[in-house]
């Protein structure tokens, strides 16, 4: 496997003991990240890379990810529609505007 371009991580609200808890699993990341992964496949986009994380401690903007090497954050990512954004986002090379964590 080759290193990819771009690595989204998804809060998955992973504690120490490995129990999904808080914010943005009862937000239904874990679900988001299913269509995450199908709408990147669907646009071909095989150089993006997804993961589960633990907190990433903006429980109060969640669900919460992260995009690198791009370093964007993203908060109050809620639906499909959000997850369309970060994908422009990363195929436009401009951070979506209405999800970011400044
Ligand atoms: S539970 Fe997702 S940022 Fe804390």
């Amino acid at each position: 496997m080759t290193k990819p371009a771009h690595h989204i991580f998804v809060c998955g609200s992973f504690r120490m003991n490995g129990t999904p808890q808080g914010v943005c699993n009862k937000a239904g990341s874990l679900g988001l990240m299913q269509y995450l992964e199908s709408e990147l496949s669907d646009r071909g986009m095989a150089d993006v890379a997804v993961s589960s994380t633990g907190c990433l401690k903006v429980c109060d903007r969640g669900p919460a990810m992260v995009v690198y090497p791009e370093g964007w954050w993203y908060g109050r990512v809620d639906g499909e529609d959000a997850i369309d954004a970060i994908i422009d986002s990363i195929e436009s090379g401009s951070p979506a505007a209405d999800y970011i964590i400044a």
